[in-house]
């Protein structure tokens, strides 16, 4: 197991480009079992999610191929298959994607039920609700949702839930409703910039899908979809993440290759704590030379402030003048970077979906431990604020979502190097 040393107080600046986004690919590369015909997905990125999605597909039915472009070559050569192991979706939740293109296409579905995860319940009963409406049957049987379809007709449903619209649940239906005889119309469907990528890509494939980046979602269902290729949009969360390095670090610096219209909620928030951010058609500059000042973050869908970008605005705001609150709306419970945060000499104060961050002078580098991907990512950015060294442990989380971090930071001059981790866990 890897960690990752950083040597803190270095203003991080120069250029820097992302990749495209992983929660746009992981659905895209499931919808690849909508056809028989190839499909490439251009430029994807290297990344852990990836490559368990690179394993469940082939166990059902399909060959992937990477390429020495990064691009990935799909091909689906058996469409008898349908089960999505457990070994395989208890490492990634995201490996859930595969229900609504299996029940579409071959009208069947085992797919391990994935549980909760280190930021309390995720529940994918909307996801069922939706797949119910078109006619799916389903029941849950030894920890595996069993899916089947006779018929699947396409129906009006809202899929909106306690916490707002769900997006890999808006992914599944739409790619279940594609297939399926008539309208459908998802109301309250997540409008994330990676669900328009999808259904760009279920057009792009020949698929009838209306609305896309509305709470309406209007499919009308086609008999066949073909192959196509395609290049997802850029990662959002990790062009935020180089943002609020700059900011963390009094640093400035430039985020190529990304969307800035996808990011206007953390560029507003970027300003409120005294950054200088100028944009481009496909690049934001983040420049900060005085105090940070406090601001509050309440995350939101989108185009809402991101829960996934939440940990690492947090890291942010402990060097900020005066108080913040963080309100949590997506996932209540999404704060386990608060005590390794805390080993930093941060003061954070958490009452149930609240953290109140109150400013300190300075962080002070530590051994921390990640507990999942974007906790991770801000205690790195923590570590390259801090005094002295700090040890990120366990970054095999960070590996699912950045491709390369540390090789990114190291060329904007951060002092980061990974190591082998001889304590383990
Ligand atoms: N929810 C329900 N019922 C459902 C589904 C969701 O109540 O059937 C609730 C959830 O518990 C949560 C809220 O609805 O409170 C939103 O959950 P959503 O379903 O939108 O989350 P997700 O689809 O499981 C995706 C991203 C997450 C990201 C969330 C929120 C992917 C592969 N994952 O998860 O990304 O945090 O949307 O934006 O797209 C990450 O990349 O680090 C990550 C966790």
């Amino acid at each position: 197991m890897d960690k990752l040393v950083i040597e803190g107080g270095v203003s991080l600046r120069g250029d820097v480009r992302v990749g495209t986004a992983k929660n746009s690919v992981l659905p895209i590369l499931a919808a690849t079992l909508l056809t028989r015909e190839p499909c490439r997905i251009v430029d994807a990125p290297r990344l852990r999610d990836v490559g368990t999605m690179l394993r469940i597909l082939p166990a059902l039915g399909v060959e992937c191929e990477r390429d020495a472009d990064g691009s990935i070559a799909t091909r689906v050569v058996d469409e008898r298959a349908c089960e999505a192991p457990y070994e395989l979706v208890k490492t990634m939740r995201a490996s859930v994607c595969v229900l609504g293109p299996l029940v579409g296409r071959r009208r069947r579905a085992r797919v391990s039920f994935p549980g909760g995860c280190v930021f309390g319940p995720r529940p994918i009963d909307l996801h069922l609700k939706g797949l119910r409406a078109l006619g799916v049957e389903l029941d849950i049987e030894a920890g595996y949702i069993v899916a089947r379809a006779e018929n699947l007709r396409g129906a009006s449903m809202y899929l909106g839930g306690a916490f707002g619209p769900t997006v890999t649940g808006t992914a599944n239906v739409l790619m279940a409703a594609v297939l399926a005889d008539g309208v459908t119309h998802i109301h309250m469907a997540a409008c994330e910039p990676e669900i328009q990528d999808l259904a760009r890509f279920l057009v792009a494939m020949g698929a009838d899908v209306r609305g896309i980046g509305t709470p309406v979602l209007e499919i009308h269902g086609v008999a066949e979809l073909h192959g196509a290729t395609y290049r997802p949009v850029p990662d959002r969360i990790e062009a935020g993440t180089f943002l609020v390095a700059a900011a963390i670090t009094g640093g400035n610096v430039t985020v190529r290759d990304c969307r800035p219209e996808d990011l206007l909620a953390v560029i507003e928030r970027l300003e409120a704590v005294g950054c200088g951010i100028e944009t481009g058609a496909d690049w934001v500059r983040c420049a900060r030379r005085g105090r940070l000042r406090a601001a509050d973050i309440t995350t939101l869908p989108y185009p809402g402030f991101p829960t996934d970008l939440q940990a690492q605005f947090m890291a942010l705001l402990t060097l900020a003048d005066g108080v913040s609150v963080v309100t949590e709306k997506i996932y209540p419970e999404r704060f386990m970077h608060v005590a390794e945060l805390a080993r930093m000499r941060a003061r954070i104060r958490r009452e149930q979906h609240l953290a109140i961050v109150e400013g300190t002078e300075y962080l002070s580098g530590a051994p921390v431990l990640a507990s999942d991907l974007r906790a991770s990512a801000a205690l790195v950015l923590a570590g390259l604020v801090a005094e002295g060294e700090t040890q990120v442990r366990r970054v095999y989380h960070i590996d699912r979502g950045y491709e390369r971090i540390e090789e990114k930071l190291a060329h904007l001059g951060a002092r980061i190097r990974r190591e082998e981790d001889e304590e383990g866990a």
